[in-house]
């Protein structure tokens, strides 16, 4: 299946201007709110540096370290959609917030320009992840440190009584959906491979037990794509999505997911 993520201007506007509403109203969701403070958290943003907040999107995460900077320091979102980053900057932010439009496999800046650096949700949708990681240890200086954020699809667990069906859905999701899923549990080799030092890896398992997560609507979200592309036909929709439903309504619905945190260092030697 095409990707929308891997590069947002190729798709009609409408259809941009509503993934970035959807990733700005996700944001405030608790689920992904707490990944987003777990994954700034362990970045440690200090007064007067100078941060990178790559695959940006509207600017969720670029607008947390903003004011963690303060006004001595700065921000920069670069992302390859400019239609992403012309709602980033509607949303407003301070003086030291700024955006740049690029694709990460050659950034626009000299080696050794930022202190740190954020990556959420963004590995799994770009075209060249490897170079894009090796890129961006060219431009954080020597001792700077990249945190990364990737959920993993394949940790995905859900309580339902057909085993077999919830199996074929979510691997077939897993391997199918919107990027690669297993970027989370391949981040330290990927980031080693690219010359990274790993400082710090966390996992933090998100549950969803009711519609205050993300993980039903995501979840019940596999069972609508899973019929719409051939995986499993309308009996066995009817019968899987019938059951989340169920368990929803009387309150025995569970699902959970890690989220991966992994923090580099560049230490050259
Ligand atoms: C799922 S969004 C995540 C946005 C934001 N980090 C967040 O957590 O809300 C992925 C972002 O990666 C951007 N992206 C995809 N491929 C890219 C590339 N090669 N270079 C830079 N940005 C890229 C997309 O345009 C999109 O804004």
């Amino acid at each position: 299946m095409s990707n929308p993520w891997t590069d947002p201007d190729s798709l009609p506007a409408d259809t941009v201007q509503g993934l970035a509403q959807f990733i700005n109203a996700r944001a405030h969701i608790p689920d992904q709110s707490a990944a987003h403070a777990g994954l700034v958290e362990a970045l440690a943003p200090r007064p007067g540096e100078r941060l990178l907040d790559f695959g940006c999107g509207t600017g969720v995460i670029a607008r947390r370290l903003a004011p963690l900077v303060g006004e001595t320091g700065a921000v920069v979102g670069v992302d390859i959609s400019g239609a992403m980053l012309d709602f980033a900057r509607t949303c407003g932010g301070p003086a030291q917030l700024s955006y740049e439009q690029s694709d990460g496999a050659t950034l626009p800046f000299p080696d050794d320009s930022f202190d740190g650096g954020a990556m959420a949700r963004t590995l799994l949708h770009v075209a060249h992840p490897d170079a894009t990681l090796v890129e961006l240890r060219r431009v954080l200086r020597p001792g700077g440190r990249l945190a990364i954020l990737e959920c993993d699809w394949g940790t995905m667990a859900v309580d339902h009584s057909d085993r077999a069906l919830t199996r074929r859905i979510l691997d077939w999701r897993t391997d199918t959906v919107d990027g690669n899923n297993w970027m989370g549990r391949q981040l330290v080799a990927r980031a080693l491979a690219a010359g990274w030092q790993i400082s710090d890896i966390r996992v933090l398992t998100t549950i969803g037990r009711d519609e205050t997560t993300t993980h039903f609507g995501s979840i019940r979200r596999c069972g609508e794509l899973a019929l719409q592309n051939g995986v499993i036909d309308q009996k066995e929709y009817d019968g899987w999505v019938g059951e989340l439903d169920s368990r929803l309504a009387a309150g025995l619905f569970f699902a959970s997911i890690n989220e991966y945190i992994v923090v580099t260092r560049r230490e050259d030697h």
